[in-house]
């Protein structure tokens, strides 16, 4: 099907997954009636102004902003569409539920049809499509049909993820609408899970909930790795050639967070236990990760003894890189943390700076690493983003009033920090002796870490 016979389509929802997903199309050729209910967002993206940093996303809407129209009122893309996808937030509930009043609020907007779909993309609990399927009904929509098509783009390469997925999963009810969302996708040339919906809606789950977990599975072996003198990098290595294990999210550091992760582990966790089942691996998963974001302070402890009045330089505060999403990162629980030990706390972050500032209170925000670590007794990198690579360590050395540096995401080289005169911590790393009495290699005790 050439791009002039694609079939034109609505997205309601122009966060993340949605302004992904529209673009993503319009780049696949298809016209695209972007809904929002948020008037100024929609005005700004009118203007051409996109919300959110996502590398690529902007080029992409900018390159066909002739297919994207954008749009408060739904009349144009019901007029032109007849799958709509459906791409608003589902944040969690302070039970741990996925709160789904914005879902809601979609069905009950949609007119009584029998040509029109709604396409879930947002991460729903297993069994909402049966509910909105009984709300169709009960509200006299019994012709709209549903699709559950779960989407597991990342941020910070959410553009290519969509470009080239691992998989697109179709839960359907075996009608047209299933079919012609498999037709949309065949340009991708991606492997197609087609099933039914509550398996499609678990598929999203148990993917972002087995991620999660393989995450607190190697945090742990790296914590494990801290006490017997294995390095957690090495043993990943060789874990990872095992193609039943794979190597990737086998990247040991101060956990999991983001928009998804902690809230799809918490809504499944929550889904188990509304069904009378105790998901016991995923509390294991939750509390690991909790715990691994404040290791980083007996570690700084260790070293430092009371942190009361010590300056602490945080290099990174997104909750990975390529992002200035700071949802669940784990700076915001180890900057609080600090401070409640006494510290002052630096922080430099390459893009996060406005939703620092948003989040965060008593971290004095600086406009580069270098400011970030002038005088500090510690560094910690939080977030790998890849400039750290490129600091000049000599230079930071110098500028630190202290030697130490704990690098959160293993991403630096432990060999150049030391030659660089640094204590260097990892996360189940040996540290080289570099560590006081009661380190793995320690033989005999070596006192605090010096302060210059
Ligand atoms: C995740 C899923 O990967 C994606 O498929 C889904 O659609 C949305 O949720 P995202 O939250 O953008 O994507 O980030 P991801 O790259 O998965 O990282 C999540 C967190 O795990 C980050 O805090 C990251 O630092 C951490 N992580 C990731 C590790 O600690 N170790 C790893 O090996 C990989």
């Amino acid at each position: 099907m050439s791009t002039h016979e694609r079939e034109p389509i609505g997205v309601i929802g122009t966060g993340y997954v949605g302004l992904v997903t529209a673009a993503g199309f319009a780049e696949l050729g298809n016209e695209v009636y972007c809904i929002d209910i948020d008037a100024a967002k929609i005005q700004g993206l009118n203007e051409g102004r996109i919300p959110i940093w996502e590398p690529g996303l902007t080029e992409l809407v900018e390159r066909h902003r002739g297919r994207l129209h954008f749009s408060t009122d739904l009349t144009e893309a019901l007029e032109h569409a007849r799958l709509l996808f459906v791409a608003v937030g589902t944040p969690p509930t302070y039970s741990g539920d996925a709160d789904l009043s914005a879902v809601h609020a979609v069905v009950a907007a949609m007119p009584p049809s029998d040509r029109h779909a709604l396409v879930m993309k947002s991460t729903v609990p297993c069994g909402t499509g049966d509910h909105i399927k009984r709300a169709f009904r009960e509200q006299g929509k019994e012709g709209f049909r549903y699709v559950s098509c779960p989407e597991f783009l990342k941020e910070g390469s959410a553009v290519k993820d969509f470009l080239s997925p691992d998989r697109v999963v179709i839960g359907d009810d075996g009608d047209w609408a299933g079919e012609a969302v498999a037709e949309l996708y065949s340009p991708l040339d991606a492997p197609v899970v087609r099933t039914d919906i509550k398996s499609a809606e678990m598929v999203k789950l148990a993917s972002n909930a087995f991620l999660a977990t393989k995450i607190s599975f190697i945090n742990e072996i790296a914590n494990v790795c801290e006490e017997t003198g294995a390095d957690v990098v090495e043993v990943a290595r060789g874990m990872g050639l095992d193609d039943r294990i794979g190597p990737k999210f086998l990247q040991a550091g101060i956990g999991f967070g983001g928009s998804c992760f902690p809230k799809d582990v918490s809504a499944l966790k929550q889904l188990a236990g509304n069904s009378g089942y105790h998901f016991q691996l995923l509390n294991a998963v939750i509390e690991v990760n909790e715990l691994q974001k404040r290791r980083v302070i007996s570690k700084l402890e260790k070293h430092l003894g009371t942190l009361v009045g010590k300056e602490i330089g945080l290099l990174g505060l997104a909750f990975k890189p390529n992002t200035d999403d700071m949802r669940e990162a784990s700076s915001l629980v180890l900057s609080a943390r600090l401070q409640a030990a006494g510290a002052k706390v630096r922080a430099y972050d390459p893009v996060a700076e406005e939703e620092a500032r948003r989040l965060l209170s008593g971290v004095d925000l600086v406009a580069s690493a270098e400011a970030a670590v002038d005088g500090a007794d510690a560094v910690v990198l939080v977030t790998e983003w890849p400039e750290f690579r490129e600091l000049d360590l000599a230079a930071v050395a110098e500028s630190m009033r202290g030697s130490l540096l704990i690098d959160g995401r293993n991403f630096l080289d432990p060999e150049k920090l030391r030659a660089a005169g640094f204590a260097y911590e990892g996360i189940g790393r040996p540290n080289g002796g570099d560590g006081p009495p009661g380190n793995a290699e320690e033989g005999d005790g070596g006192g605090r870490t010096p302060q210059r």
